[in-house]
């Protein structure tokens, strides 16, 4: 990985080391191939529905006219209705372990935050969780789901702490981003030596907990489908949409090491146009919150001073790619595609019409990836296999569904 830039004082990795469990921090900087995953972890994951069912998207296909195969790796059937319940049950565990108390953290479109709440409760803990303002105005019922489990959510930008007030000093009806958001919760986690801060995506912790998506997609397609993966001119695909990057690396990061021995694989990140950073963005150093708590690191960006305009898929509105999907890209290991959101929302409108399910906005730039790849499709190759990452489920967001395809 490129070298950090971490000249501030206190230095990025000082603030990291004292909010974050050390058990995490561990794992950012481990070189082994395997951690473990704690049996408590593994019991509560089970307990929560894992593994989650790989569904063939038949009636798609059949609409489609494709004799590809498509497959939908359901992480909406958690009780979050997201993926992001796996990683918030391990670092929840870990600052559990440590004696923390208080799990302190920021929220985009509000599932990380609804897992984290969840997760909280599970461990005995409390929660203090910062979202984008446009979002909690958007979506009020995550915020509800986070109150009832007894977490405390604030507006980001946020007036309870220093960096909060000078955005909103210098912008008043700023609409807040995951920017404003990490860094509301950074500060405040800083504060309070009880408090542990979890990241919900961009650290490669994160995707350590997350490569159980790609290690069950495998297990699942060739014990349950009797698929292989990466047959010899076939062009198989692994898709999901990308904001920090977490279900992307946690779908294809235990496919790396094959496609680099030679699999054909290809893996396809789905972006919003509102924050086109791996398909508009320069690869430049720059930091992925507004505070300066974080390092600089290497990635694909839009400029700290990049306001994704509010819409509804606030999983994907980040100024600046983590290090490791910009890397992928930088390298040719990954392609990329943006959508706009009414492009996802059709998508997402079509899966509901075909396979019965509705999946989250940001899940629906992934499901309008698939259908992008089939469109594109060379009429005479193999069919390929077509994994797609269903992140989330929609059923909280059908305001925004109605609101941007009510007239068609
Ligand atoms: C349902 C859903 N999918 C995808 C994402 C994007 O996150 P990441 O890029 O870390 O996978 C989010 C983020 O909030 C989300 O809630």
């Amino acid at each position: 990985m490129p070298e950090v830039r971490d000249s501030g004082s206190p230095t990025a990795a000082e603030i990291s080391a004292r909010i974050r469990p050390r058990a995490l921090v561990e794992q950012n900087g481990s070189d082994q191939k395997r951690i473990a995953i704690p049996e408590p972890v593994t019991e509560l994951l089970r307990q929560c529905g894992r593994p989650t069912p790989l569904h063939r998207a038949r009636r798609l296909e059949k609409h489609l006219g494709t004799g590809a195969r498509i497959y939908l790796k359901r992480e909406d059937v958690l009780p979050t209705g997201s993926f992001k319940l796996n990683t918030a049950i391990a670092q929840a565990y870990y600052a559990a372990e440590e004696g923390r108390t208080t799990l302190v953290t920021e929220t985009g479109a509000g599932q990380w935050g609804m897992s984290v709440a969840l997760a909280a409760r599970m461990f005995g803990l409390r929660a203090e969780i910062f979202m984008v303002r446009c979002s909690l105005e958007q979506k009020p019922y995550r915020r509800h789901y986070m109150e009832l489990l007894g977490a405390e959510v604030q507006p980001s930008p946020s007036p309870r702490t220093a960096i909060g007030r000078k955005i909103l000093q210098d912008v008043p009806d700023h609409p807040g981003s995951l920017g404003t958001a990490i860094s509301d919760a950074i500060e405040y986690a800083l504060g309070r030596p009880s408090a542990a801060y979890l990241a919900g995506s961009g650290m490669p912790h994160v995707y350590l907990h997350q490569t159980l998506l790609g290690l069950e997609v495998a297990t699942q397609l060739r014990e349950i489908h009797g698929e292989a993966l990466g047959v010899e001119g076939r062009g198989d695909h692994l898709i999901a949409c990308s904001g920090g990057g977490s279900n992307l690396c946690g779908l294809i990061g235990p496919h790396l090491r094959a496609k680099a021995d030679g699999a054909d694989l290809r893996f396809l990140a789905a972006e919003s146009t509102a924050a086109p950073r791996l398909t508009k963005g320069v690869y430049e150093y720059g930091r992925t919150d507004l505070g300066g708590f974080t390092p600089e690191v290497l990635g694909y960006t839009l400029g700290e001073d990049f306001i994704p305009p509010p819409n509804h898929v606030g999983g994907l509105r980040n100024h600046h790619s983590s290090p490791l999907v910009s890397l992928l890209r930088h390298k040719g290991v990954l392609d990329a595609v943006a959508f706009d959101q009414r492009t996802a929302l059709e998508a997402g409108r079509l899966l509901l019409r075909t396979e019965g399910l509705l999946l989250a906005p940001e899940a629906g730039h992934a499901v309008a990836a698939a259908l992008d790849v089939v469109a594109k499709a060379d009429a005479h190759a193999l069919e390929p296999v077509i994994v797609v990452l269903a992140s989330g489920s929609g059923l909280l967001d059908l305001q925004g569904y109605n609101e941007v395809l009510l007239d068609t």
